[in-house]
């Protein structure tokens, strides 16, 4: 048994209900063409909570695990997949260490939507690194750190009438206080700048290869992104560096 709980612990059945209420997974385009064709593989998803990701993966050909903090979030992850098997097996484990998982025992990872949720990204990055396979990669989506800042908010552009994001306080990364956001926020949030995510995957060996951001839903999204995506990924094999230095998947 693992000792660990989740900020989402207090939330779980509010966010179950505004998740993915019916179980039928996660509806995310660029998710999905982020992860590519899945069959044959076996891939975690760290911080599943309810398990929309999960089950998505599950029906594009996985065979998943997914991994969370939040017994609660787990105990409704587990009841969909007892209403509708997919074989998605679900362990309760801390992202920042994965302890529980064995080294090199996955083909990919993901993590939707909660990087941002984790206080400490470097040594659940390793952890990532450390649980695929050389070659594997690493599909994740965050709240966009540069348009949703600690403090943030829009204004209207007086003259033609459309929405402006703000930001301020980008350099100050840690729990996300912000008063213009949702209550629940500095209980489970952190702000990072883009350069340490991108810093953070590369230093662990997990350099990331492409970004996606999409446009929104709302008008203001549809002028500046409120999201970011990325793939990493994992050496193929072993490579010695000109130092002797070993580099890549056999270097972590
Ligand atoms: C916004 S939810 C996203 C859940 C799911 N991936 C989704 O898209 O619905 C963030 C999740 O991160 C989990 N989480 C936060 N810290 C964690 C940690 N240290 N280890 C594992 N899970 C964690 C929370 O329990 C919660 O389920």
């Amino acid at each position: 048994m693992v000792n660990l709980t989740s900020a989402y612990e207090v939330l779980a059945d509010a966010y179950n209900g505004g998740a993915d209420p019916d179980g039928a997974g996660l509806n995310d385009p660029t998710f999905d063409a982020l992860v590519g064709d899945l069959h044959g593989l076996r891939v975690a998803s760290v911080a599943c909570g309810q398990g929309r990701d999960t089950r998505r993966l599950a029906d594009l050909g996985a065979e998943v695990v997914g991994i969370d903090a939040s017994e609660s979030l787990l105990a409704h992850a587990r009841s969909f997949e007892q209403e509708t098997p997919r074989g998605i097996e679900y362990l309760h484990d801390d992202a920042q260490t994965l302890g529980r998982i064995p080294d090199a025992s996955f083909d990919a990872a993901v993590c939707h939507m909660a990087l941002m949720d984790i206080p400490e990204l470097e040594p659940t990055v390793r952890a990532i690194a450390r649980i695929l396979k050389p070659g594997g990669w690493f599909v994740a989506s965050i709240v966009h750190p540069c348009y949703k800042t600690p403090a943030d908010g829009e204004l209207i552009d007086h003259v033609d009438g459309s929405t402006r994001r703000i930001v301020g306080r980008y350099f100050d990364e840690g729990p996300f206080n912000s008063v213009t956001r949702l209550e629940i926020l500095p209980r489970v949030a952190y702000h990072r700048m883009l350069s340490t995510y991108v810093n953070t995957f590369a230093a662990a060996g997990l350099p990331i290869l492409r970004m996606e951001e999409p446009v929104g839903e709302r008008p203001v999204w549809q002028t500046v992104p409120g999201l970011l995506y990325f793939r990493s990924q994992l050496a193929a094999a072993a490579t010695v560096s000109t130092t002797g230095t070993p580099l890549g998947a056999a270097g972590r």
